[in-house]
């Protein structure tokens, strides 16, 4: 099973995302099981790490965040069963690059596997502060451990 999770930048939600998917997986004993990746539509932060403030505040909760961004492409639909996109930004501009619907039926909205938040989208922490960045780790852990729920049976 193939999962990739995007948001704008690759540097902060979806790197945060993929940090915690890896981690269930691993603490589950399901690595061997799943690829795990992360993308951005913007190619703005191709070839950085994550967002120094995404890792500090995973790496408090004992995660590490092993992503380099890059730019989602259209192959990406060929090689991934699922993409994880963090909003409705996100969804669209990846729905534009599908060659079909079966393709646009790979699009999951993050959200929507969180159903104790309010957030209809995670949001984006950018150019916020630390509560942003929380909140984000908060909506993954639930949104992650739904999705291998959902995945795994
Ligand atoms: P992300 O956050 O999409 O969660 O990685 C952002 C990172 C960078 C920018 C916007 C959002 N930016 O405008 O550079």
């Amino acid at each position: 099973m193939k999962v990739l999770f995007v948001c704008l930048g690759n540097i902060c939600r979806s790197p945060a995302a993929e940090g915690v998917f890896i981690h269930l997986l691993e603490k589950r004993g399901l690595s061997e099981q799943f690829t795990v990746d992360s993308a951005g539509t913007s190619g703005f932060h191709a070839g950085e790490r994550a967002d120094s403030r995404m890792r500090d505040h995973a790496s408090r909760r004992g995660i590490e965040l092993p992503s380099l961004s890059r730019q989602f492409v259209a192959k990406d639909f060929n090689i991934f069963d699922w993409i994880i996109v963090m909003d409705d930004s996100n969804f669209k501009n990846c729905a534009r690059l599908a060659n079909d619907e079966e393709q646009k039926a790979k699009l999951i909205k993050m959200a929507d596997l969180c159903p104790n938040f309010s957030e209809n989208e995670v949001p984006d922490p950018y150019y916020g502060g630390a509560a942003g960045f929380e909140r984000v780790l908060d909506m993954v852990d639930e949104g992650c451990i739904n999705l291998l729920e959902k995945l795994n049976g």
